[in-house]
């Protein structure tokens, strides 16, 4: 039975058509990064951040560093979630020590001045990459594409890079409501044929990065999170039915609740702040979870790190479950600790 082996080969895949495995897969969100000198040393041949995100042979290559050291089950592909907002034309650059800056929107007609359709050919090279990466991957490693969720990349859009809680993006989706809503369409149709061209270049799945989530209240959380990320992924399945995707609402809290009931992805990622009765009881009973280290444990290291590690494996393992942080590994964690907290996951 070919299909069956195929799928056995991927121990992530098969957790997200919701098969726990017996130790559950493993990798992390920006598991390429600057924790890893080999990442640093390729960024600076690049030169800079997009040149590394645009270049399909250095882009793969850190997409394959981190795999090479820790045997990772997940590869995700290197790029960024605001290549999307630079594809429709909007300045973006990544200043060293203080993340990315876009030309900020304050007038709604600089909104409604934005171009409607994303420009394949300027993420042209990131497909590319993708291919590269599918080339050499191994066959047991579920390779695994992105975007920002449309709320997430708006927030940037607006404030020009990021604030403590996204004001200025929240402010004006109150005054003006019908403009920031032709926005978000807009980034749901560039998401869904980003995530549609990854899919067709070769990714298994893809992850829906919704950062900033957790910022909205409870209408708001409906009105800019779910509905736009649902129609997201009805786009993405609509061309590719059976397409495997992770949402990720950081900072849900108990919105997590709706986010599963109504946005159909097969797996959703938990931050380290949820409380995990409740993320098993009311979540993970009603599909996979990945998640949800706190990534500071993982700067701690000893006793810390191996009892935060226990707790999560504790919360999850009985279940269809990824391990991963709750969210991405920061540049201060030392390597010595993701080893030791591999080595507790896998029980060797
Ligand atoms: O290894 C991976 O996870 C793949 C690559 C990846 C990056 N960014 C590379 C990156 C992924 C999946 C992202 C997602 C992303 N980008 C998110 C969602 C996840 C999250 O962290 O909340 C967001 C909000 C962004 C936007 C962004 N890009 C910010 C806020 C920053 C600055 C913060 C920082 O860590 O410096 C970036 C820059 C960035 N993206 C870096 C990397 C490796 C560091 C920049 C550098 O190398 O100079």
């Amino acid at each position: 039975m070919p299909a069956v082996s195929v799928v056995v080969k991927k121990p992530l895949l098969n957790v997200l058509n919701g098969h726990r495995q017996k130790s559950p897969p493993v990798w992390m969100m920006r598991q390429a990064g600057r924790y890893l000198p080999e990442y640093r040393a390729t960024r600076e041949k690049a030169g800079s951040f997009l040149g590394l995100c645009f270049n399909p042979e250095l882009a793969a290559e850190v997409t394959l560093q981190p795999l090479r050291r820790f045997n990772f089950d997940g590869a995700i592909l290197f790029s960024d979630i605001l290549v999307v907002p630079y594809a429709l034309g909007r300045n973006v650059d990544f200043v060293t020590g203080e993340g990315p800056k876009l030309e900020p929107i304050g007038a709604p007609e600089t909104a409604r001045s934005i171009r409607k359709e994303v420009d394949h050919g300027v993420l042209a090279p990131v497909y590319e990459t993708i291919g590269r990466v599918k080339a050499v991957l191994p066959d047991d490693v579920t390779f695994l594409g992105f975007c920002g969720a449309p709320w997430t990349v708006a927030t940037y859009m607006i404030a020009g890079q990021g604030t403590p809680d996204q004001a200025p993006a929240r402010v004006f989706a109150y005054r003006h409501p019908d403009v920031f809503d032709d926005l978000i369409q807009v980034l749901v149709k560039a998401s869904a044929e980003y995530l549609i061209r990854q899919i067709k270049a070769g990714v298994d799945a893809v992850q829906i990065f919704d950062t900033w989530a957790g910022v909205l209240p409870p209408e708001e959380f409906s009105r800019w999170c779910i509905a736009p990320t649902r129609r997201l992924v009805l786009a993405v399945r609509d061309a590719v039915p059976d397409a495997k995707i992770i949402g990720f609402p950081r900072g849900a809290g108990s919105s997590l609740e709706r986010y599963v009931a109504e946005v159909p992805v097969d797996a959703v990622s938990l931050d380290w702040m949820i409380d995990k009765t409740f993320a098993r009881e009311r979540v993970q009973r009603v599909k996979p979870v990945q998640g949800n280290l706190d990534p500071l444990a993982l700067i701690a290291g000893g006793r810390a790190l191996d009892e935060s590690v226990d707790a999560v494996m504790r919360a999850f393992s009985d279940g269809p479950f990824i391990f991963n942080l709750g969210p991405g590994i920061t540049p201060e964690a030392p390597i010595e600790n993701v080893e030791r907290m591999l080595r507790r996951v896998r029980g060797r």
